[in-house]
């Protein structure tokens, strides 16, 4: 069993342009998103500053960057991860925020009504804020799930050879 899933570590793990596409696409686009959060707290009854114009226009061009690296991720990298069992919680909670990073932003646009909007914006803007922390913590659960399922993998075959 071991050593089946372990020849599949290949297909869950990214290739080098991948990786660095989605490490990234996924950088930018939280770097925006608090960036302008941190200008809309210091700007009071001002207008938008034009930084903070630019700042968002950055990030729905990062927001649809990100969106073709999630959807490259989810061939392979999560679908055989979730069938092998390797990181579920954490790759689960990645697809879950994502999307509904992706329903709020949507609601961002279209939102009706001054509650609506603000309940949008609060639930986009907290979620967001804690994406660079649960993506590190996916990376590097993910990876010792790795080392832990080589490992098993050859004492099985070590166990079975002798
Ligand atoms: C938005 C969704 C996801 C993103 C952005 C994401 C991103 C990443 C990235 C960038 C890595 C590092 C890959 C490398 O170093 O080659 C990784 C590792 C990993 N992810 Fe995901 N992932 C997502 C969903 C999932 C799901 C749904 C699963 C499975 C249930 C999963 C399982 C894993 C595993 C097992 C690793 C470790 C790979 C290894 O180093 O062997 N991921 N993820
Ligand atoms: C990485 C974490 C993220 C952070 C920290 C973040 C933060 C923000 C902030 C502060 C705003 C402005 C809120 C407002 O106008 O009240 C915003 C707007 C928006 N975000 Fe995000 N966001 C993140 C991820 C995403 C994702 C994954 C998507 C969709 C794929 C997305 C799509 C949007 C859209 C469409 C807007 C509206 C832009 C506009 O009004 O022109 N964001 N985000």
């Amino acid at each position: 069993m071991m050593r089946a899933h372990a020849l599949l570590v290949d297909r869950i793990r990214l290739p080098r342009w991948q990786r660095w596409t989605t490490y990234a696409s996924f950088t930018l686009l939280a770097l925006t998103g608090i960036l302008w959060w941190t200008l809309d707290l210091q700007r009071g009854e001002n207008p938008a500053s034009a930084p903070q114009v630019w700042l968002l226009r950055l990030h729905g061009l990062a927001a649809m960057w990100v969106l073709i690296c999630f959807g490259s991720l989810l061939t392979n990298h999560a679908r055989i991860g979730w069938a092998v069992q390797r990181n579920r919680w954490l790759g689960g909670i990645m697809v879950a925020v994502t999307a509904l990073l992706t329903i709020t932003g949507y609601g961002l646009y279209y939102a009706v009504g001054d509650t609506m909007r603000l309940l949008t914006s609060w639930i986009h803007i907290c979620v967001g804020a804690a994406v660079p922390a649960l993506l590190t913590l996916h990376v590097w659960r993910g990876r010792n799930t790795r080392i832990a399922l080589l490992a098993a993998a050859h004492n099985e075959r070590a166990r079975h050879d002798h």
